[in-house]
């Protein structure tokens, strides 16, 4: 697939002379993310691995919020590594990774593998979905067992928008990428499934965003004692 371009995201603003972007949505959906977490991550203990980290606002409050886990940021971006790192620089580097690649082969991430949470905010739409074919199948090699794994976004349920604004959007983004576009909740629950990841709840959130929730129940098919 084709690597993201090293420019910042123009949904981005450059915050601080550092490296720092800062990008308007968190503003509006950090605090509906934490309220939905909370009852699911109060008391987990272990690393959280988020995947298309971006500008690494969301990571850094999900630290503060939830400080039992270990947070490991990562995009295969640059200019979002650096972003991610400025706005965290006691944490580990945010990692180059390539969800569409078998990124739980990479030595940064089997250190720190089996992962109590896999994180993907606003990633599977934007990407071809060979990004969501890795992303849940990485997750079904790389989540411990009762690992969660949480995508947020808009997507589409059982092939129809959840409101006009997300039909445009998605016409947007067919538009400028005919590989992106708002992916179907069935879709993703069925790579799941092919995972050994098992469905746990899709919680609505604001403006017709969705959080999917999948635990890893048992070894993913060609795990090594599957
Ligand atoms: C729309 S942004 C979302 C960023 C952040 N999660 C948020 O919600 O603000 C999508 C992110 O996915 C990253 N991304 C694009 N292709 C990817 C891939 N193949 N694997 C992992 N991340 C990817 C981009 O670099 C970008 O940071």
């Amino acid at each position: 697939m084709a690597r993201p371009t090293s420019a910042p995201a123009p949904r981005y603003r450059c915050a601080a002379p550092d490296g720092r972007l800062d990008s308007p949505v968190f503003h509006r959906n950090v605090e509906p993310l934490l309220a939905a977490l909370t009852p699911l991550l109060e008391g987990r203990s272990g690393t959280a691995f988020e995947i298309g980290s971006g500008t690494g606002q969301h990571i850094a409050a999900l630290r503060r919020a939830f400080p039992r886990l270990v947070w490991q940021a990562s995009d295969p971006d640059p200019v979002h590594r650096k972003s991610c790192d400025a706005w965290s620089p006691a944490a580990s580097p945010a990692l180059d990774i390539d969800a569409a690649s078998d990124w739980p082969d990479r030595p940064e991430v089997a250190g720190l593998a089996p992962f109590a949470l896999i994180l993907s905010l606003n990633v599977v739409h934007i990407a071809p979905w060979s990004v969501a074919i890795g992303l849940v199948a990485g997750a079904g090699r790389a989540l411990a067992r009762g690992g969660l794994l949480a995508l947020y976004g808009p997507f589409r349920e059982d092939g129809a928008h959840t409101g006009p604004g997300n039909a445009a959007f998605d016409a947007q983004l067919r538009a400028q990428d005919p590989a992106s576009g708002l992916r179907d909740t069935a879709d993703l629950r069925w790579l799941a499934e092919g995972a050994g990841l098992a469905f746990r709840a899709l919680v609505p959130m604001p403006a017709n965003n969705r959080l999917m929730l999948f635990e890893r129940t048992r070894l993913a098919p060609g795990t090594p004692g599957a």
